[in-house]
């Protein structure tokens, strides 16, 4: 049987029904959400969400066989989680593909589906980590999709989770010649991010309330 037609991808942004994937990385999608409510226990999420879903925010799940194995979340810039600046340009927050599923081209397969989704846009940027002490995110892996790095930028965390120096880079994907290109806003990005609690530059991990920067530039 050729492998797509054990794949369906399907948009968890709006049906109540596929919540849990909106707030959790697929990985850490627990059956049930036992506990307080999924709102209050990821505030920051769920402002982000309230937010930008009606601005263009899509998240989307690729079952395979059934079984939630790579997702993608990917907004207009002016919807993104990342400080991204750039003129119809649509970020990606996220890719995720479970090594489990490895092998079968779904992160491609990821992109593919955004760039038909965000037909007519001139292009598509992310964040990447080189030399981070987590293996998120990297360089490395949005090169793999057909990202390359625009500009860069080494820095350390601040706060109560140190650790050594990294570099943040733009990555951008054109999809129209000649695009203008994105860029960052500096100041914001220091501060860290708020539209999930799972990402390593999530504000809440690294930092408090009086902390506004979580980062500082090396
Ligand atoms: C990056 C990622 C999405 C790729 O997904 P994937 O399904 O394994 O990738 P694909 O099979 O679509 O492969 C894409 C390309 O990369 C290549 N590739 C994949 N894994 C590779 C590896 N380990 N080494 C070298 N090349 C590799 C593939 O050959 C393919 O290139 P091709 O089209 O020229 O053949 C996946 O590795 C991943 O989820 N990484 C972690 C990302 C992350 O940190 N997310 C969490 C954020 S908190």
């Amino acid at each position: 049987m050729p492998i797509q037609s054990s794949v369906e991808i399907v948009d968890v942004t709006k049906d109540p029904k596929y919540e849990r994937f909106l707030y959790w990385c697929i990985f850490h999608t627990k059956k049930e959400f036992i506990g307080k409510s999924i709102h209050k226990t990821y505030k920051h999420r769920y402002e982000y969400l309230k937010t930008m879903i009606p601005k263009g925010f899509r998240k989307k799940v690729l079952f395979y066989k059934g079984d939630h194995v790579g997702m993608i979340e990917y907004a207009p810039v002016e919807a993104s989680g990342f400080p991204i600046i750039g003129e119809n340009v649509i970020v990606m927050n996220c890719i995720w593909v479970h090594k489990r599923a490895a092998g079968h081209h779904f992160g491609k397969l990821l992109i593919e589906h955004m760039m038909e989704d965000k037909k007519g846009t001139t292009g598509f940027a992310t964040l990447g980590c080189e030399g981070f002490h987590r293996v998120y995110v990297k360089k490395d892996d949005m090169e793999k999709l057909g990202f390359y790095s625009l500009k860069s930028m080494k820095v350390k965390h601040k706060g109560k989770k140190k650790g050594g120096c990294f570099t943040i880079h733009l990555m951008w994907m054109p999809v129209v010649k000649n695009a203008k290109l994105p860029t960052w806003n500096e100041s914001k990005l220091m501060e860290g991010l708020y539209f999930c609690e799972h990402h390593p530059l999530y504000h809440g991990k690294h930092g408090c309330a009086e902390l506004r920067f979580i980062l500082e530039k090396h």
